[in-house]
């Protein structure tokens, strides 16, 4: 007799989500755990802090940069208390980490605490104990991929997790990689004093997003007072007490030059986590990526290993890890479950936020398709002018011989919330003209949406 009918490795969205679902369906299910709460990446070291930062330091510089003041909201002697706004972010990270563990308690879940190895393809060993079970999912996650050269002390050259506790706020930060954790920590420091200067080694920051959206985010963020320095590369970096220095020359080589930091970030991506998972005693294979391959259905190469989060390929997020999630669960308990991979949002949210869902204009191109472009500005939004936060637009692609809609992308200060309504037309396969015709409130940062989709055909109204 198996000890369960699912074992989860892993309790970050990918699998507490699955396991919550397993057991709603009525598998005994276990997940286990070797952190000492749940949650995973993103709840402890990832979306969770980073968000509370974020948003504590954009109230921090609204308050102290005068813009609450052109409101007529003076506010004198503005000052900053690091240890408090750290306080409150441990405090989120609590209260929702203990929200797993009541979830856990609430549908039945057994927490089995400790680093989960295989014995067998159906038995793992944690802490000195073997556990069987029918059917084992892997949602161990990711960390981050480390930088030859520069070696992650969490002093001064920090990593992700480093840099959501930064005890005080350096004079000069230097971020190696303008990618998505880059640009939301190293705004988080920027608003909070430091002078932040980020070295991306391709020719634009934000890799993979719509071309137009790369060129206009790396204007905005210069506005900020970021120095962005792209085709560079770091070769090299030493540290002499509280200070770094680091080695960077052009990308495609030549003269190499200094540039001397008091916290260097390192986040230029993450990689899978399965060292340590015995994963050749269970048969389960790794591709060119050290990522493992599912099928459609979610089960690895050996029959009953499942897979899901930043451990298989596609975007490294929490909501596809949670769909996934859900999805694998209920093919364990004998149904079928869907993800739609080609409508996964992603959200980088700086201010103004960054967000897009479906295909970039780019890659529509390559595909070969034939396209319509609707951009609309937010500067011609009547509710983003009312809140003074005109920078961005809005640009929605469409088939030109279908009107479907294929991809949506976004710079708005509310970009993050926007974008579901595009993510739920693409899913039901809304053409442009359905969400043009479709009734926004006024006066809404939403109507942007509706007036770059009126732009496919030509025709927006307040341009
Ligand atoms: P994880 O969350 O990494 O969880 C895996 C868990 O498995 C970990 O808790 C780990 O301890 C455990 N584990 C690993 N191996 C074993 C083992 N052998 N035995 C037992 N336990 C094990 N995504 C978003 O969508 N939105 C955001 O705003 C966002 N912000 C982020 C900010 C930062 C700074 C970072 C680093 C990431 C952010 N992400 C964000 C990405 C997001 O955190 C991940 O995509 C998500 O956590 C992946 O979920 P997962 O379940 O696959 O893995
Ligand atoms: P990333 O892949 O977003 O960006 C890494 C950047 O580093 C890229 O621009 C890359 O070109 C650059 N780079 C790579 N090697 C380099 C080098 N040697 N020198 C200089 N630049 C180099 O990875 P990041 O920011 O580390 O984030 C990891 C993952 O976490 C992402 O996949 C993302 O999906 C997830 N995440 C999601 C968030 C969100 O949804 N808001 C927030 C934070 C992280």
């Amino acid at each position: 007799m198996a000890n369960y009918d699912l074992i989860v490795i892993g309790a970050g969205p990918g699998g507490y989500v699955a396991a919550i679902r397993a057991a709603q369906l009525g598998l005994k299910t276990a997940c286990v755990e070797s952190r000492e709460t749940l949650g995973g990446t993103c709840l402890n070291v990832g979306c969770i802090p980073s968000k509370a930062l974020l948003h504590a330091s954009e109230l921090y510089e609204e308050a102290h940069s005068g813009v609450l003041a052109k409101f007529g909201v003076n506010c004198k002697g503005v000052s900053l208390d690091l240890d408090q706004m750290q306080a409150e972010k441990v405090k989120a990270v609590g209260e929702l980490t203990g929200g797993i563990e009541f979830l856990f308690k609430k549908n039945k879940v057994e927490w089995l605490k400790g680093q989960a190895a295989f014995a067998s393809a159906n038995s793992v060993e944690v802490a000195g104990k073997t556990y069987t079970a029918d059917k084992i999912m892997i949602a161990t996650g990711s960390s981050v991929t480390p930088l030859p050269g520069v070696v992650v002390d969490q002093k001064v050259i920090v990593d992700s997790t480093g840099a959501l506790a930064l005890p005080k706020v350096p004079k000069h930060m230097v971020v190696i990689g303008g990618g998505v954790i880059g640009l939301e920590l190293g705004s988080v420091w920027r608003r909070l004093g430091a002078e932040v200067t980020v070295v991306e080694y391709l020719d634009q920051i934000l890799p993979g997003m719509d071309a137009e959206v790369r060129k206009e985010a790396a204007k905005i963020f210069k506005k900020q007072g970021f120095t962005i320095r792209t085709g560079t590369k770091v070769t090299g970096a030493a540290v002499k007490g509280s200070k770094a220095t680091l080695t960077v020359e052009p990308a495609a080589g030549g003269v190499s030059e200094t540039i001397e930091a008091d916290c260097v970030l390192v986040s230029i991506g993450r990689r899978p986590n399965t060292d340590g998972l015995s994963l050749d005693k269970a048969g389960v294979t790794l591709n060119a990526r050290g990522q493992i391959e599912v099928g459609h259905d979610f089960q690895t190469n050996v029959p009953g290993i499942y897979a899901v989060g930043d451990v298989t390929p596609g975007p490294m997020l929490a909501h596809k890890a949670e769909d996934e999630g859900i999805a694998a669960a209920e093919f364990c308990a004998g149904l079928t479950g869907i993800v739609n991979h080609d409508v996964i949002p992603g959200v980088v949210y700086t201010m103004p936020e960054i967000a897009d869902v479906g295909l970039t204009e780019e890659e529509a191109k390559a595909k070969g398709l034939d396209i319509k472009v609707g951009k609309f500005p937010m500067m011609a939004n009547s509710r983003a002018k009312t809140n003074r936060d005109t920078d961005g637009f809005v640009k929605v692609i469409a088939d030109a011989k279908t009107d479907r809609v294929l991809g949506v992308h976004i710079i708005a200060s509310l970009a993050g919330t926007m974008i579901a309504e595009a993510a739920l037309a693409m899913e039901f396969g809304a053409t442009s003209e359905d969400i043009a015709y479709t009734c926004h409130a006024h006066p809404t940062h939403a109507e942007a949406l509706k007036e770059a989709a009126m732009a496919v055909t030509g025709k927006p109204i307040h341009m």
